[in-house]
């Protein structure tokens, strides 16, 4: 892609402001997905990614952007110049954006690029083109404790204005706990990448251990990625993903989307980066609800999710 079509990414945004609104979710297959999207869902299907490309898959709020930066600095062996050579879902495209033209889709991004590509999904397993596992594609997998991505969601809510209102706290609570958010339901979402982790080689991550120690993380991918980087590269991408530098980053704190569509003066991209941020959320009440849907919804699995007492 050249420097040119890199910049007209913001540009094409800024031209389509008009069609920008609080897009309606249409269900595909129980999962209620942008109009956009659901109704491009058949050519996002059958995209066939290259056996190189990396997936980085994710329920929405969970640690994405943070990834991709991270999965970027290790390709090009920790180069911060090359790694801010475009703005994040430039360098590492979102396989099923679509918006009104003329933004380009995901795929369009795609096809720009020659593999190995790092691409992002907030697709739940079963909507996952079967491309990636026919292919064999690296799959990194984050996941983020329900409470801590349900408020970061929350406020993404508020600010992006592509996606549908939120509305007030209370009533957010029961559409997660129920699933009826973009992308569907977390809890399945983070119960299929798990059940098949082992059988499809996807490297499962929790964004509370990248928080507590992010170099042995760093480290852990690497090592999936067949990488070998030295101790000072990893220093400097350690460096380089902390919440406070990629905040200033104006290629990894979506500053690249006009304020009318990410209106940053509501909730900025990069809020917090905390573990623990929904203990300032929820009342008794909501917490008690929650505690007693989350040991139903959760039962027929063990993942070892953190800060949730
Ligand atoms: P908060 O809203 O809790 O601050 P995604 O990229 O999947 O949309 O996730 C965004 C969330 O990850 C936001 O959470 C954002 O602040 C956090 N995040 C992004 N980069 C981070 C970093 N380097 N360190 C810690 N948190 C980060």
């Amino acid at each position: 892609m050249s420097e040119q079509e890199e910049m007209s990414y913001s540009q094409s945004i800024q031209e389509a402001s008009s069609s920008i609104t609080r897009f309606p979710l249409i269900p595909i297959r129980g999962v209620p997905l942008m109009n956009h999207i659901a109704n491009n869902f058949d050519s996002i299907q059958a995209f066939s990614p290259d056996p190189s490309d990396i997936f980085i898959a994710t329920y929405p709020k969970a640690g994405t952007t943070w990834t991709q930066e991270i999965v970027d600095l290790l390709v090009h062996n920790g180069d911060a110049e090359l790694c801010k050579r475009a703005p994040t879902p430039v360098r590492s495209p979102f396989l099923e954006i679509f918006s009104p033209p003329p933004i380009p889709s995901g795929l369009e991004l795609l096809t720009k690029m020659d593999p190995p590509r790092i691409i992002k999904t907030h697709l739940p397993f079963h909507l996952v083109p079967p491309g990636f596992w026919e292919n064999k594609c690296k799959t990194i997998y984050v996941a983020r404790n329900a409470k801590d991505n349900m408020v970061s969601y929350f406020y993404f809510d508020k600010m992006n204005m592509t996606q549908p209102e939120p509305g007030p706290w209370g009533g957010y609570v029961h559409k997660f706990m129920r699933g009826e958010l973009s992308w569907g339901s977390w809890y399945d979402h983070v119960k299929g990448y798990w059940v098949e982790r082992e059988k499809r080689n996807i490297l499962y991550l929790f964004f509370e251990d990248i928080k507590e120690n992010p170099r042995r993380e760093i480290e852990r991918i690497m090592r999936y990625l067949d990488l070998s980087l030295s101790d000072e590269v990893i220093s400097r991408i350690v460096e380089l993903t902390s919440f406070k530098n990629m905040k200033e980053n104006p290629m990894s704190n979506y500053t690249c989307i006009p304020s009318n569509v990410f209106d940053q003066s509501v909730s900025p991209f990069m809020r917090k980066g905390e573990v623990g941020d929904w203990k300032n959320h929820f009342t008794p009440e909501q917490l008690k609800m929650f505690d007693e849907d989350y040991e139903k919804q959760m039962k027929d699995v063990d993942i070892p999710f953190r800060s949730l007492i």
